[in-house]
C-alpha cells in the first residue's frame, strides 16, 4: 500500500489508547454536509440512531431500520477523512442472536466503509459483543440510559440514582469491556456512577449527560448547535444558536424575493463566475 492510499483516520486502536489521556471528542453526524464540517475538529463521528428523532421526527429511535443506518453511514464515511466513523445498530437488528447481529454488523461495515458499530446493552449483550469482536467487527458499547429500551426504563430519566442501579450499570460496563468492546458510551447516568465506571473499566468511556470524568464526550450535533428547536435534552449546552441564524438568513432571502431584488445580475446564470 502506498503512503497516499494509507488511511489517515483515527482507528479503534488509536481511540482505545486514549484511555485516561487526551479527552476524546465525539459528535453525531448523519449527512455528508455535516460530516464535512465536523470531520476536521473531532476524533470520532457517530452515526447514531438518534437520527430517527432528529432528522425524521420520530418519537423514539425504535422504528429506525438497518437500511436507514446504512444510507446515512455511507454518506458520513464518504464526506470525512480523519474521524473514526461508528454506526449504530438499530433496534431489532442485533438483540435476537449473535448470528443476527453479525449479519447486520457485516452489512454496515461492508456497505458503509465505517470502522465500527455501536450497540446498546450491558451484561445481556456481552456474548454478542464477544461473538462480533472475535469475527473482526469492532464494537463500541453503550450502557446507562439506553434509548432503545426506553419503554422498559419508563422514559428518558437519569440512571444510577439507587445503589442497585449503580451496581447494575457498573456490572454492565465491566461485562461490555471484558467482551472486547474498544470503547463505550455512558449515557444519562448520575455523575458518581460515570466516574466509577470510568475508573473501573479498561477502555475509554464516552459520556453523554454523564460526567466530565469520562474519557471523552459526545453530543447530538443538532442539539449543541441550537438546531433542535425546543427538543434538546435539558443537560445539553448550546454552543451556538443556529436556529436563529437560519431564521434570519431565510427571512432576508424571503424579503429579497418579495421585493424582487433577488436574483441580482450576479446570481443569474449568464452572470455566474466560477469561484
Ligand atoms: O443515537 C445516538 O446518537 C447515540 C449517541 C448520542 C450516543 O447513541
Amino acid at each position: 500500500m502506498s503512503a497516499e492510499t494509507k488511511s489517515r483516520r483515527h482507528t479503534v486502536r488509536t481511540i482505545g489508547e486514549r484511555k485516561g489521556k487526551d479527552p476524546i471528542v465525539v459528535l453525531t453526524a448523519y449527512t455528508a454536509p455535516m460530516a464535512r464540517l465536523l470531520d476536521p475538529h473531532v476524533d470520532c463521528l457517530m452515526v447514531g440512531d438518534s437520527l430517527g428523532m432528529v432528522l425524521y421526527g420520530m418519537e423514539t429511535t425504535l422504528a429506525v431500520t438497518l437500511d436507514m443506518m446504512i444510507a446515512h453511514g455511507r454518506a458520513v464515511v464518504g464526506a470525512s477523512n480523519s474521524a473514526l466513523v461508528v454506526v449504530d445498530m438499530p433496534f431489532g437488528s442485533y438483540q435476537e442472536s449473535p448470528q443476527q447481529a453479525f449479519r447486520g454488523a457485516s452489512r454496515i461495515l461492508a456497505e458503509t466503509g465505517a470502522q465500527a458499530v455501536k450497540l446498546e446493552g450491558g451484561k445481556i449483550m456481552a456474548p454478542t459483543i464477544a461473538f462480533l469482536v472475535e469475527r473482526g467487527v469492532p464494537v463500541m458499547g453503550h450502557v446507562g440510559l439506553m434509548p432503545q429500551s426506553v419503554n422498559g426504563l419508563g422514559g428518558f430519566r437519569a440512571q444510577g440514582k439507587s445503589a442497585d442501579e449503580e451496581t447494575r450499570i457498573l456490572e454492565d460496563a465491566k461485562a461490555v469491556a471484558e467482551a472486547g468492546a474498544f470503547a463505550m458510551v455512558v449515557e444519562g447516568t448520575v455523575e458518581p456512577v460515570a466516574r466509577l465506571v470510568t475508573a473501573q473499566v479498561a477502555v475509554p468511556t464516552i459520556g453523554i449527560g454523564a460526567s466530565p470524568a469520562c474519557d471523552g464526550q459526545v453530543l447530538v450535533t443538532e442539539d449543541m448547535l441550537g438546531l433542535a428547536g425546543g427538543h434538546a435534552p435539558k443537560f445539553v449546552k448550546r454552543f451556538a444558536d443556529l436556529d436563529r441564524v437560519v431564521g434570519q438568513a431565510v427571512e432576508t432571502y424571503a424579503s429579497a424575493v418579495r421585493s424582487r431584488t433577488f436574483p441580482g445580475s450576479e446570481q443569474c446564470y449568464e452572470g455566474r463566475k466560477r469561484k
